[in-house]
């Protein structure tokens, strides 16, 4: 055996979900961030394309960032269903989170390659990313509500055309214990043709 096969598992298994509102306040360093991103980078790519971007929001930018989710959900809900606790949760947000990370896929300019295998390949790169996070004892939340697939977010992170953001990723340190998984059994999702 190359590695050590029960942690990798362990570690599979342990990635969790933790949302924002649940972080304590102790910091998220750059250099675990640099760690998350080298570790993307090593996704499996149909013909080398390569096609994740991540744009990584911390302080002022991040509060920027969260102000304009909170102004897309504003503006895209209707006045009876508007709830001013789910606007100031980006706020919240903003304070609770060091890092943000904007999940990008960046189209290939011939398109040789089809747009779903370019998306596969990302959410590969964010896998890759969040089990690094959760060997720090990183808790992530990746984020596809809200705003995340709008217009005026794909223009603020300065997208081209064919370009898309697939999500933004939050990530700290949970407050309380580090929370169990559930998953169904995999026999139940599986065919074996012998
Ligand atoms: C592509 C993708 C998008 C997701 N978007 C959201 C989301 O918008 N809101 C949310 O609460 N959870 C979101 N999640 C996280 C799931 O809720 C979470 O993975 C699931 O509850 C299982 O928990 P675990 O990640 O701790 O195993 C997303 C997960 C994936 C893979």
């Amino acid at each position: 055996m190359k590695y050590n096969l029960s942690e990798i598992i362990a570690l599979i298994k342990d990635r969790r979900t933790i949302y924002p509102e649940k972080y304590k306040s102790r910091k998220v360093h750059k250099e675990q961030i640099e760690t998350m991103l080298e570790a993307a980078n090593w996704a499996p790519t149909h013909g080398m394309t390569e096609p994740w971007r991540f744009k990584v929001f911390s302080g002022n930018k991040l509060r920027e960032l969260m102000h304009l989710m909170a102004e897309i959900y504003r503006d895209t809900t209707s006045p009876d269903q508007f709830m001013e606790s789910k606007y100031q949760r980006y706020a919240e947000r903003a304070e609770k989170t060091s890092y943000v990370i904007a999940v990008c896929m960046k189209r290939q300019d011939s398109e040789r390659i089809p747009e779903i295998e370019e998306v596969m390949a990302v959410a590969c790169a964010v896998q890759n990313m969040m089990l690094i996070a959760t060997a720090y004892g990183i808790g992530t939340f990746w984020s596809t509500g809200g705003g995340v697939f709008s217009e005026r977010l794909h223009n603020y992170l300065n997208l081209g055309s064919k370009d898309k953001c697939l999500g933004l990723i939050y990530l700290g340190y949970p407050e309380d214990e580090w929370p169990k998984g559930k998953r169904g059994i995999i026999y139940n999702k599986v065919e074996w043709y012998d």
